[in-house]
């Protein structure tokens, strides 16, 4: 399919405590969007940020305007799945592209996703960090074994068909990532996984960009050891049942 004039990407960016980034990605966004002329919207869901993101959201969006800059806040940390659930609701695209709000995902790399899932009208685009010239930057040895040990794991328990199962970044037909939402159980960041598995399994068509993933440079990293648990856990849920 090629590109379509009524098409709109709805950019997801969910936020916790990123009022040094969050200015740098949305210019970003802004730039690398406008430039390849499609159009688009960007939804920031902050969860009550104790660090004023959502005030410097509001600056953000007086200075690009309500069209371009939604805020849909929640009144406390509910969590990264539900945060996307939250966005979808409130998007007005027929595509909608999840990212990071740390400046991990270059928004460089959005256009590259479209162009790709132009060309082959794939249902899901993968940024992967683990085919080509994808990689990570940044992470000490521990992170970097965690990552590639839920891949490498998931990847034996499961055949998904992509290389970066835990990635956030992500770009979906809006109808498509509806049903996949429906039909994940998890919550956290086991979604991410559950998601690329789930869709293989609907039989949707999955295409795969390099990116790179840069360590967030202001801030912290919200994943603990809970979450390898639930990871983990989850993990083997899916090889139950699937
Ligand atoms: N609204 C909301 N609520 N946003 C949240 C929450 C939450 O409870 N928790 C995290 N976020 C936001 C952060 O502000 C950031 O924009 C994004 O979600 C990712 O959170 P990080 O804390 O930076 O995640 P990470 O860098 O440790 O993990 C990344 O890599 C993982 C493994 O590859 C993310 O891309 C994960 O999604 C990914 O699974
Ligand atoms: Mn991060």
């Amino acid at each position: 399919m090629s590109s379509d004039d009524a098409d709109k990407y709805s950019i997801l960016l969910p936020t916790y405590n990123e009022k040094d980034n969050l200015p740098i990605i949305v210019w970003l966004i802004v730039k690398f969007m406008d430039e390849s002329g499609y159009d688009y919207e960007i939804i920031i869901i902050d969860d009550a940020s104790p660090d004023g993101t959502l005030q410097v959201a509001e600056k953000l969006q007086k200075i690009y305007g309500k069209e371009k800059i939604l805020l849909r806040p929640r009144e406390k940390k509910l969590g990264l799945g539900t945060a996307y659930l939250h966005g979808l609701k409130h998007s007005t695209g027929n595509f909608i592209l999840i990212m990071d709000a740390d400046l991990s995902h270059h928004p460089k790399f959005i256009p590259q996703m479209i162009a790709l899932r132009e060309s082959c009208d794939f249902d899901v685009v993968s940024g992967t960090r683990y085919k080509g010239s994808g990689g990570v930057y940044g992470w000490d040895f521990k992170r970097k074994l965690i990552s590639r040990g839920a891949n490498f794991l998931t990847q034996l328990l499961l055949r998904p068909g992509a290389s970066d199962l835990t990635g956030s970044f992500r770009l979906y037909k809006k109808d498509v990532l509806e049903k996949l939402v429906a039909s994940c159980v998890s919550k956290g960041y086991v979604f991410q996984m559950e998601m690329i598995v789930r869709a293989r399994q609907l039989g949707y068509s999955v295409g795969e960009v390099p990116i790179t993933f840069v360590d967030r440079v202001y801030g912290e990293s919200k994943l603990g050891g809970s979450e390898i648990f639930h990871f983990v856990k989850a993990l083997l849920y899916l090889f139950a049942t699937t």
